[in-house]
């Protein structure tokens, strides 16, 4: 049995002000008509032995994640309620415990739900690909060839095939390293990207996270216990989870254990993590630029243009993003998207 787990309690503050705190990332349309948590649940469609999907999500989401699962027609096994954030080491461990509790031997596979995959097919078969390494105890992860030395990810150093399968025993796992070293890891050409996707039996996740963070796996049991079914949802206890450590899969488990494997993935992986990503996959006219809603343009070339509410106009630029919404107006230099978080982290303080 393989449970896919939808991790989607992120906010996604470098796509602001489109993503918002109380409607992130994943829950917008970013591409084509379904939100990307649509998206994350359709490429599952025709994936063999599967249950239904385990979503975790913060509890502020709850209608939304329903109202958007209902729309494309899928009913998930629990939308399971976190009161806050604590990362997703404990909402990946939250996912393990109570999806051991129907089946024991279940493999769980971690999806973020804020991703791109132009694949689907390709995607499959990495997922199929990495089941028997799974099966037999590796915590498998997907690795994306890097393009550039991006900070935001973890790196992945692997070498060695597996009993003659396309999956990698992993030497080392590096999360977000700084720029220099990200650089070094990219020009070697020995390492891949993490895309953020995992697959493992839910009983091997928990036997490392036991080991590299054992106050994790004692809160989330904790906040399991007294948990409330609420109709379709299941709200984690509060006092117990906000007392969970907060951290990643990828700094608690990733970085310490010896059981990593990774599966070559090459399917159009974008985690639009940022408003170049999202100008990048969008369709360009023939200037490269990509324009949303009533926006006039003279002499502009390569830019993401995006109108809501207002008539946008923009002469004379190249390589910017400009995104008007109700409440609030971005220009940024593509050069910069990053530095979007820093924005949002100073609107947060100020209020
Ligand atoms: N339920 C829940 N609760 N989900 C969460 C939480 C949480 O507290 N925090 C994050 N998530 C979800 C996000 O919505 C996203 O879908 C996914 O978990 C990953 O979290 P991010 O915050 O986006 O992680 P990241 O981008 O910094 O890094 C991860 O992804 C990279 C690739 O996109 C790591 O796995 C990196 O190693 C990887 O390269
Ligand atoms: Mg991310």
């Amino acid at each position: 049995m393989l449970t896919p787990v939808i991790l989607s309690g992120g906010s996604g503050s470098r796509l602001w002000p489109l993503s918002r705190e109380h409607y992130p990332k994943q829950l917008l349309a970013l591409i084509g008509e379904d939100t990307l948590l649509q998206a994350t649940v359709k490429r599952l469609i025709g994936l063999p032995g599967q249950s239904a999907p385990l979503m975790v999500c913060n509890e502020t989401h709850r209608f939304l994640v329903a109202e958007q699962l209902r729309r494309i027609g899928v009913s998930p096994s629990h939308i399971i309620l976190e009161p806050i954030g604590r990362n997703t080491a404990p909402a990946t461990a939250i996912a393990a415990l109570i999806s051991m509790s129907y089946h024991p031997e279940t493999l769980l596979l971690i999806l973020p739900a804020d991703h791109l995959i132009a694949q689907v097919e390709t995607f499959q078969n990495a997922v199929k690909a990495g089941i028997p390494l799974a099966q037999a105890g590796y915590l498998v992860t997907f690795g994306v060839v890097p393009t550039h030395p991006e900070t935001g990810y973890g790196y992945i150093n692997a070498r060695e095939s597996i009993e003659d399968t396309v999956v990698l025993s992993v030497d080392r796992f590096v999360e977000k390293p700084d720029f220099e070293t990200a650089k070094q890891y990219v020009d070697s050409g020995e390492y891949y990207w993490n895309s953020g996707m995992f697959l493992f039996k839910a009983s091997r996740y928990l036997e490392e996270l036991e080991k590299f963070a054992p106050d994790i796996v004692g809160a989330c049991r904790q906040a399991i216990d007294n948990a409330l079914e609420d109709k379709d949802f299941l709200r984690l206890d509060p006092a117990a989870f906000k007392a969970c450590p907060s951290n990643s899969i990828d700094y608690a488990v990733m970085e310490h254990t010896h059981a990593a494997a990774v599966v070559p993935l090459d399917a159009g992986w974008n985690d639009v993590g940022a408003w170049s990503s999202l100008w990048e996959v969008s369709e360009q006219d023939s200037d490269g630029n990509v324009i949303i809603g009533d926006v006039l343009v003279e002499n502009v070339r390569n830019c993401y243009l995006r109108a809501d509410n207002r008539l946008l106009a923009a002469i004379g630029i190249e390589d910017h993003i400009i995104v008007e919404t109700a409440d609030a107006i971005l220009v940024v230099h593509k050069d910069q998207v990053q530095s979007v978080k820093n924005i949002v982290s100073r609107l947060k303080a100020a209020d």
